[in-house]
């Protein structure tokens, strides 16, 4: 299909810059976008790969305000992380620039203005939350309330995220401002819509009969549209963060962030080719290809090609391979609860091991439903498949050839018919992937280029080149040389893939050169051709370092409980006299021991200004005795004694139990002496 256009713009989701990227970003977006791009790149053909930040939108001015500092110093600290973070993992943009640019700006701004001299706008009046303390409208995002249907505290105005549902702000019981906390009052505004309703009748065609091709989870976001038929779409808001909208009387209007972020991958392309960005964008010889997740589909299906049709000279997309979700040990990603594995910290969490994570997220890849990430699975992959099975292969080929030859390729010889009938396998490998590239299953393509090393690995165990060779050194040449040969198409095939493990294997083969046309080829490496030291492509992950992770995720989850957690309600009031009766006493720990056959007693020897008292207390699971000996802690002095395990506790010892149960005992600011009065 691609092969009746002369050239290919590659587009990946810019991701917001209110934040970092994590597995999430990588798996759905950028990965598949990468291993498409370094493919075409190998297949020679012309090819761009654009992408950038898209710095504008509410959520950035959430995070500003959340943490005082302006939004552009917002974008400029993620800006960078991001940037950072898609290098280290080898994701090969042609540019990566940001919608905060002068070249973004003016290049937004002229197609806001092309579209509006054209009348392609509707200009309507509507109501809108005002804040009047704040003197601002309130974005969605900014007004909370009470949810209409599951009735919980804290929805959004455009989404409840406990029950799911898609609100819009009017919908909220008792809305309130997220800036002011105040009560919001409904205000006459006037914006810019995109009629798509009109642009349904192009739209729907374009899509449903001429790209029947694509993706059945796009295909299916994009029918559910039109069969609630499409609705003209807001592309401007009342902010003060964005692209100022570039007509008269529009102080205080911003372009809505979903209006000009598209736009930026038509900016970044202009940065990058200042004279020759059109052809890309507007040759009809050259197909375009958004990759997004299944969030962004009606942005890239509908909106933005119904944004380049009414400007008029620009092409339209020519495949949005959109994918689901990926979740994390079983629970959404997200980015407001730190659910997620941030690609920054496994950069330096597993220096090196990039291609492990890429490996993973791509046999795990969400094509076609949401998957689940889990640290246990990213370790099974990378020992039994990574280690096992790739660098097993490649570690005996390589290590025998040093043994017996010095590193130097041996001759082919003859071929015996398992010899030919290997390699008639491997040779069908070439189409496999290519088809599967260029299907965008690059789930299993990657699992047809991991077949090489599987049926090298079978090669060798059936050939046993280290029996034979005491009796047939001539056939052990030959094994030898079609396992190189393997070898050396590992490297290649996984090339798109794998880009810093095939860069290492072709170190250690010294072959520089990658000639993806030669995949499937005995020869890659002539006779008597030197190779390289051999060194180990994959490692072992421990136990313990994916437990590290493990407990990573557990301390998020309970910091998010700590955050969340609502003090239960206060008990019945008593009154002041009942409250007097109580006798409230601070001791000094003098010794502390385990009740002998109980988990869960210690008993304490406490210093308390008269006779010193043995209490007994159910903490055993909370704290080792050592820890407590010598210990200031408030005690109930005047409780009946009670008789536990066949000890007399005269007393209680008060701790607080936290939200998560555990127990913290209730000690004393200061030092003050054995007996004192708590009250
Ligand atoms: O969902 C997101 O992360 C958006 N920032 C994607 C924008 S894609 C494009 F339109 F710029
Ligand atoms: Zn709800």
């Amino acid at each position: 299909m691609e092969q009746n256009f002369k050239r290919t713009l590659v587009t990946a989701a810019l991701p917001y810059a209110n934040g970092g990227v994590h597995i999430g970003h990588l798996a759905g977006v950028y990965v598949p976008a990468d291993i498409y791009v370094r493919y075409l790149r190998l297949r020679k053909r012309d090819v761009l790969f654009i992408c950038g930040s898209d710095e504008h939108g509410v959520p950035v001015t959430i995070r500003a305000r959340k943490e005082n500092c302006t939004p552009q110093q917002v974008v400029d600290r993620y800006h960078k992380l991001i940037k950072e973070s898609f290098e280290g993992f080898g994701i090969s943009f042609d540019a990566y620039g940001r919608t905060t640019s002068e070249t973004h700006r003016q290049t937004a701004s002229d197609f806001f203005r092309t579209l509006y001299d054209k009348g392609e706008f509707v200009e309507k009046e509507s109501e809108q939350y005002y804040d009047e303390e704040a003197h601002t409208f309130l974005a969605d995002r900014y007004i909370t309330g009470e949810c209409p249907h599951c009735h919980s505290e804290g929805a959004y105005g455009d989404q409840c995220e406990k029950c799911g549902t898609a609100l819009s702000p009017t919908e909220l019981i008792n809305p309130k401002s997220a800036v002011s906390g105040a009560k919001p009052v409904l205000r006459k505004t006037r914006h810019w819509y995109l009629p798509l309703d009109k642009h349904q009748q192009w739209l729907e065609p374009w899509i449903t009969e001429q790209h029947k091709e694509w993706r059945s989870n796009v295909m299916g976001q994009c029918k559910s549209w039109f069969d609630m038929g499409l609705q003209p779409r807001a592309v401007s808001r009342d902010l003060d963060w964005g692209i100022p909208v570039p007509v008269e009387g529009a102080d205080g209007k911003v372009l809505y962030v979903w209006f000009d972020a598209p736009i930026g991958y038509i900016s970044n392309t202009k940065e990058l080719l200042p004279n020759d960005w059109e052809k890309w964008w507007k040759d009809k010889d050259t197909r375009l290809i958004h990759f997004i997740g299944k969030d962004n589909i009606v942005f890239h299906c509908i909106v933005f090609p119904a944004m380049l049709k009414a400007e008029g000279s620009y092409i339209l997309p020519d495949n949005v391979p959109a994918n689901e979700f990926l979740n994390l040990e079983d629970n959404k990603i997200s980015t407001s609860r730190n659910w997620a594995v941030w690609l920054d910290e496994y950069l330096l969490d597993f220096p090196g091991k990039q291609d492990v994570l890429r490996y993973v997220l791509t046999a795990n890849a969400p094509e076609t439903k949401d998957n689940n990430f889990t640290w246990r699975d990213f370790q099974a992959r990378n020992n039994n498949e990574l280690v096992a099975v790739y660098g097993n292969f490649v570690n005996r080929a390589l290590q025998l050839t040093k043994k017996y030859y010095g590193g130097r390729v041996p001759e082919q010889g003859e071929l015996t018919d398992y010899d030919l009938q290997t390699i008639e396998e491997f040779k069908g490998v070439k189409a496999e992937v290519e088809r599967l590239i260029e299907g965008f299953r690059f789930r299993d393509a990657q699992k047809e280029a991991m077949n090489l090393a599987r049926i090298g690995n079978k090669y060798l165990a059936d050939s046993e080149p280290w029996k034979v060779v005491k009796t047939d050194p001539k056939r052990v040449e030959t094994v030898l040389n079609l396992s190189l040969q393997l070898v050396a198409n590992l490297a290649t095939a996984f090339e798109p893939f794998l880009p810093f493990s095939s860069a290492r294997l072709r170190e250690m083969l010294q072959l520089p050169e990658v000639q993806w046309e030669r995949l499937g080829s005995t020869d890659l490496l002539p006779a008597g051709h030197q190779l390289g030291e051999p060194a180990l492509l994959f490692e072992k992950i421990e136990d313990e370092t994916v437990q590290a992770q493990l407990d990573k995720l557990e301390a998020t989850k309970k910091a998010n409980e700590a955050a969340n957690y609502k003090a239960e309600p206060i008990a019945e009031t008593i009154p002041f006299d009942v409250f007097e009766k109580m006798d409230l006493r601070v001791g000094t720990v003098l010794s502390c021991e385990k009740v002998k056959k109980s988990k869960k007693l210690l008993k304490f020897e406490i210093a308390d200004g008269l006779e010193n008292r043995v209490i007994v207390s159910g903490i055993a699971q909370h704290y080792e005795p050592e820890q407590l000996v010598g210990k200031q802690v408030c005690f109930v002095a005047n409780l009946a004694p009670r008789t536990i395990n066949g000890i007399e506790s005269q007393g209680m010892i008060l701790s607080a139990v936290n939200f998560d149960e555990s127990l913290s005992v209730m000690t004393v600011d200061r030092p003050v002496v054995p007996g004192s009065r708590v009250g």
